[in-house]
């Protein structure tokens, strides 16, 4: 039995997140939780005519029977930005939310591996560490930031500057990849899309929220990436996601930026983490892109280990 556990399965995400798990057949059930609406959209897909059967769970008093026996846990679960907000200010609501989910995590699945959704990213994940810390189930091999979404965007957009890239099979690298074939001009155009381009859709939904279906397709190839190495036994997986450093036995991220978590190219296997690749030959303008991050990064990381240690009652 595979079984993949939705938390926020009723949202703009968690809705057609369900839709594309509920196609991939390594999954064999497909549990939904949220505090509203989540019988609908379950009994909605239930009729999809694949192997894997479908449950909702309404509400706390159910989480327990939504994570027990999970293999993968995905979390997009909390609100999302308005024009106007930056990802920080969804901490202090979803700061709470992802704790307690986590706290759930922690007792009722405690091996499942972890991919976390909710913003801001670069916080949530340190929080979810510092909960199964607590708990005394941590595995940093097992915890990963969907960032899969940036890689996404890059490759369809540097194929939009590059008429001959397909967008399915362009690769690009965020940090660290390859732009001999662009001018400056087109580099400095195509890393301001790629950094900003969540804010393009947060104007264009002008209030009604943040990326949902481009973020449902990223959130749904990084799970069945995870399932693929795991349960599926196939090797050579390498994504892009946010990593706890601590699973880089190398240690070359952590020495390069003195940040305790990255987002970088990971190998997956077996138990997860399986190799986090080295963020590779940076240009001049990229380190200067790099310096700037880990000052606002480190800042992120330990506001979610503080909230967990310090500000919050567990
Ligand atoms: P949404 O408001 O449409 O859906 C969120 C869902 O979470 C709702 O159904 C809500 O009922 C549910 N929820 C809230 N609290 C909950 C709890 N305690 N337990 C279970 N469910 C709970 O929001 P959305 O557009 O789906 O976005 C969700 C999150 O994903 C936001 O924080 C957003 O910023 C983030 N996001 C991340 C990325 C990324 O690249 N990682 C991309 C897009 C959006
Ligand atoms: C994105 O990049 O689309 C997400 O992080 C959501 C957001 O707030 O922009």
């Amino acid at each position: 039995m595979v079984k993949v556990a939705v938390l926020g399965a009723a949202g703009g995400i968690g809705q057609p997140l369900s839709l594309l798990l509920k196609q991939n057949t390594l999954i064999s059930h497909l549990a939904l939780y949220d505090l509203v609406n989540v019988p609908g959209v379950a009994a909605d897909l239930s009729h999809i005519n694949t192997p894997s059967k479908v449950t909702a769970h309404l509400g706390s008093d159910n989480l327990k029977d939504a994570l027990v026996d999970a293999h993968v846990v995905v979390i997009p679960a909390g609100v999302p930005r308005k024009p106007g907000m930056t990802r920080d200010d969804l901490f202090k609501i979803n700061a709470g939310i992802v704790r307690d989910l986590a706290t759930a995590a922690s007792k009722y699945c405690p091996k499942a591996f972890m991919l976390i959704i909710s913003n801001p990213v670069n916080s949530t994940v340190p929080i979810v560490a510092e909960v199964f810390k607590k708990a005394g189930v941590y595995d940093p091999k097992r915890l990963f930031g969907v960032s899969t979404l940036d890689v996404v965007r890059a490759s369809r957009f540097v194929s939009e500057v590059s008429a001959e890239l397909n967008p399915v099979d362009t690769r690009v690298t965020v940090i660290g990849g390859h732009s001999e074939k662009f001018t400056q001009e087109q580099i400095d155009a195509l890393t301001h899309r790629i950094q900003f381009g969540g804010d393009e859709v947060v104007k264009a939904k002008d209030g009604a929220g943040s990326a949902t279906l481009s973020m449902a397709y990223a959130g749904a190839r990084f799970a069945i990436h995870i399932l693929e190495a795991s349960v599926g036994g196939k090797s050579g997986i390498i994504e892009p996601t946010y990593v706890d450093l601590l699973s880089d036995p190398s240690n070359d991220i952590k020495a390069l930026t003195g940040c305790d978590y990255f987002a970088t190219n990971v190998e997956l296997g077996p138990d997860g983490v399986q190799k986090v690749h080295p963020v590779g030959q940076l240009s001049d303008y990229e380190k200067k892109l790099l310096e700037a991050c880990v000052v606002e990064l480190k800042g992120s990381i330990k506001k979610g280990i503080d909230f967990v240690n310090t500000d919050s009652k567990m």
